[in-house]
């Protein structure tokens, strides 16, 4: 593969929150994109991740009713508004959704040094492979966060010691998903704040 055409992957996968309920991506679909999720780097090669893989719909409706009880913690704290008319329906609509579940004891030795989040950043990285492995594979996908871990935990019954890196919606994408725009990149020459002498 070379450059554009990594770069048009990079660009296709994009948020998607509205999907179509068909197809329900087959078994070895999931698998391919839980394999490239194991693909990603990891402190110390631990692989902290695990993943609960959820297609049913009763599952799918009280994960939506976190989200419900989510949006409105942050309105009742005085949240942005906007958080009021925002639509998670695509949490029923989706045909799949991946939990990725990461053991915060193996997160390399960044605790001896004030980097307690390895496992985060390796869950991280693993969900961003998911969702580039469905574009390739002609699904819309979504990193969803907007939910108390702890309902999510109760849902899916995920140990208290294990921390949900991400729900990862996936599904046929319902019309087109908006570009998203990015800003120029802020990038300063050998340290922080100083500009490149051709800026
Ligand atoms: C850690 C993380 C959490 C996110 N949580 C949510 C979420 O809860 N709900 C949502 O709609 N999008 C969520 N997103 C998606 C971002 O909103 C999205 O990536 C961003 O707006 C850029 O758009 P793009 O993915 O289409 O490039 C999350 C993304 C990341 C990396």
């Amino acid at each position: 593969m070379d450059y554009p055409q990594l770069f048009s992957l990079l660009e296709e996968r994009r948020s998607c929150r509205s999907f179509q309920p068909e197809p329900v991506p087959e078994q070895n679909e999931i698998a391919k994109i839980i394999r490239a999720g194991q693909q990603a780097p990891n402190p110390l090669n631990l692989q902290p991740w695990s993943f609960v893989v959820v297609t049913d719909p009763g599952t799918k409706k009280e994960l939506r009713q976190a989200g419900e009880e989510a949006k409105q913690a942050v309105l009742e704290q005085g949240g942005p508004g906007w958080v009021g008319g925002f639509s998670i329906d695509f949490m029923e609509a989706a045909p799949l959704v991946i939990a990725v579940v990461v053991d915060p004891a193996k997160g390399g030795l960044g605790d001896y040094f004030n980097q307690p989040t390895g496992s985060i950043q390796a869950g991280s990285a693993c969900i961003q492979n998911m969702m580039l492995a469905a574009a390739a594979l002609g699904y819309g996908s979504l990193w969803f966060t907007f939910f108390d871990p702890a309902r999510v935990r109760e849902i899916l019954k995920i140990p208290a010691h294990l921390a949900i890196a991400g729900l990862v919606y996936i599904g046929r994408a319902a019309g087109e998903i908006p570009a998203s725009r990015r800003r120029a990149a802020v990038v300063y020459d050998g340290c922080f704040g100083r500009e490149a002498a051709d800026a």
